[in-house]
Order: C-alpha cells, then sequence, then structure tokens
C-alpha cells in the first residue's frame, strides 16, 4: 500500500474488524509505511497506532510511550506476539480511530513480547504499566478488536450512542 493513500479509519469502518496479516517483507516500503503511521498518530496526538487504524491490513504497529517524567519509549513492533501476561490493573484507554470516547478496561499489566523490527530483526523484552497496556490495545487492532469490546457491558450499553454518531460522521466520507 502506497503510503500517501494511508488515512486515520474511524469506527464503523470494516477494517477495523479485519484481522492484519503477518509482515513478510521487510524492505523500503516498509519503513515508509511505519514512517506514515508515526505521522499520523503524531498529527492525531496518540501514543500508538496499528496497521488496520490507516488501513494497512499488517501486522505492524508504531508506539510513542512516556515511561516516566523524562523519558519516552519510541518503537516500531513487527509480527509482535504476547508470550505472557500476569498481574491485573483498570485505566482508562481511548482510540484515535474514537474519537471522543474514553473508558475504563482491565488488561494484565505486566508482558513478555516477542516482535520483530523494521529490518526483520527479533527481540524479547518485558513490559509493564502504560507500555504494556498500549500493546494489549494496538495487537487487539491487529485481531480487529477495540477497546470498546472491552468494557463491562453496563459501560459498553452507555457508549453505543456515540459509537454509532462516530460512524455515522465518517460513513463512506
Ligand atoms: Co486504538
Amino acid at each position: 500500500m502506497n503510503p500517501e493513500d494511508m488515512r486515520l479509519r474511524y469506527y464503523g469502518d470494516p477494517i477495523l474488524r479485519q484481522k492484519a496479516r503477518e509482515v513478510q517483507t521487510f524492505d523500503d516500503l516498509l519503513q515508509r509505511q511505519a514512517d506514515r503511521m508515526y505521522e499520523v498518530m503524531y498529527e492525531n496526538d496518540g501514543l500508538g497506532l496499528a496497521g488496520n487504524q490507516v488501513g494497512l491490513l499488517q501486522r505492524l504497529i508504531v508506539l510513542d510511550v512516556p515511561l516516566d517524567e523524562e523519558n519516552r519509549l519510541r518503537m516500531v513492533l513487527v509480527n509482535p506476539i504476547i508470550l505472557e501476561k500476569s498481574g491485573s490493573d483498570t485505566a482508562e484507554e481511548g482510540c484515535l480511530s474514537i474519537p471522543e470516547v474514553r473508558a475504563d478496561v482491565t488488561r494484565p499489566d505486566r508482558l513478555k513480547v516477542e516482535a520483530l523490527d523494521l529490518k526483520g530483526e527479533k527481540r524479547t523484552f518485558e513490559a509493564e504499566g502504560l507500555l504494556a497496556r498500549a500493546i494489549q490495545h494496538e495487537v487487539d487492532h491487529l485481531e480487529g478488536v477495540l477497546f470498546v469490546d472491552r468494557v463491562s457491558p453496563v459501560r459498553r450499553k452507555l457508549l453505543e450512542g456515540r459509537l454509532k454518531q462516530v460512524a455515522q460522521e465518517h460513513a463512506a466520507g
């Protein structure tokens, strides 16, 4: 996919419900697609973005997550696999594809992750806190899962109106 054609997709777009495919080719195009994803993410003040969200059905994630007051971690994950999960934490999430919707989501808060970088080199690392949350949120996207699928049924019911609104605003635009 041409990076110029990659633009933010919103709730209601069927691509957000599709499963992304594994990246097979580690070339200049992949690098430019990741660059474009960072561009879209920063334009929208996000801290993570998955391929599906820009119409690219590839297992590609970009992240730029604050670790503490001074440090951020910027990284690209290709074909990520969550090897281990433990702990539990509840915190509010949002999503660039679902503007103005925020809700509490409970997730494991410690992970062991395996992923490739843009050169196809494999890394295994541990993540916790906000980074662990962001990785799980983005890996969900690659499976066609959205954070609103993980909120309590009562809360989900309260969000339905706004979700429909988002879908309508961006339908066939
Ligand atoms: Co999201």
